[in-house]
């Protein structure tokens, strides 16, 4: 897929996504560029008349939402959640998904635990048989060399992500460890143990058992649900 198929194929599934929001529903927004189509065509739905409130997964989202005058709830204020859509880095046959690319990881997670249905939106390239790419981990910023030298000692050679010279900061003030998946079959589940278990992880970018529908958005514009 090249760049303009794949916005092609992220647009299909946001604007799909935002064709299940019923009215007055509480709608948790994800973060990313594909949630951006979503987030797009919901307010589009809005000015047709729908009311719903929303609550955002980042800063970034909730500036979106707020620019195009969707109404928003601070996450702070909300227990339950009535259907989040959110975008994934990648995602496999059983859901099971690698997220945080966009850095939004815990309040992505936090929201999709919070919520009735999470809906995940991908291009059709993100599903594949096995999860690949590196693994973000949001970890304690005061900590984060001895973090990092933990990690490794348990056998994950993890990078900082940067923002120019400086580490990347998230919503949260944490920061982010990008750990690499490796080639070993893994279970999923067992990983995510095994790295939140490490003293100075917050919370890892692998989610499961908790995606509902997945739309995957095609080139040509159809979407398949999942
Ligand atoms: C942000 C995320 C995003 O949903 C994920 O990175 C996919 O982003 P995009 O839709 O831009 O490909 O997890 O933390």
């Amino acid at each position: 897929m090249d760049d303009s198929q794949r916005e092609q194929a992220k647009r299909a599934a946001g604007v799909a996504a935002a064709a299940l929001i019923q009215p007055d529903m509480l709608v948790g927004l994800g973060t990313g560029s594909t949630t951006r189509f979503f987030i797009e065509a919901l307010c589009q739905r809005i000015e047709e008349g729908l009311s719903v409130d929303c609550v955002a997964t980042s800063h970034h989202s909730e500036e979106l939402a707020r620019s195009l005058s969707i109404p928003m709830r601070p996450i702070e204020s909300v227990t339950q959640v009535d259907l989040t859509v959110d975008g994934a880095d990648c995602i496999d046959p059983k859901k099971q998904m690698i997220k945080g690319g966009g850095g939004a990881l815990l309040r992505e997670k936090i929201l999709a635990a919070s919520s009735r249905e999470m809906v995940v939106i991908v291009d059709s390239d993100k599903w594949q048989e096995r999860l690949e790419g590196d693994i973000p981990l949001e970890i304690v910023p005061f900590a984060h060399k001895t973090t990092l030298e933990r990690l490794k000692i348990a056998g994950f050679e993890c990078k900082l992500r940067m923002n120019k010279e400086f580490p990347y900061v998230t919503d949260n003030g944490h920061y982010i460890a990008l750990c690499p998946m490796g080639s070993a079959v893994q279970e999923i589940p067992a990983l995510h143990l095994q790295l939140k278990a490490i003293i100075g992880v917050v919370e890892t970018g692998l989610f499961f058992n908790v995606a509902g529908r997945v739309l995957v958005g095609f080139a040509d514009g159809h979407v398949e649900v999942r």
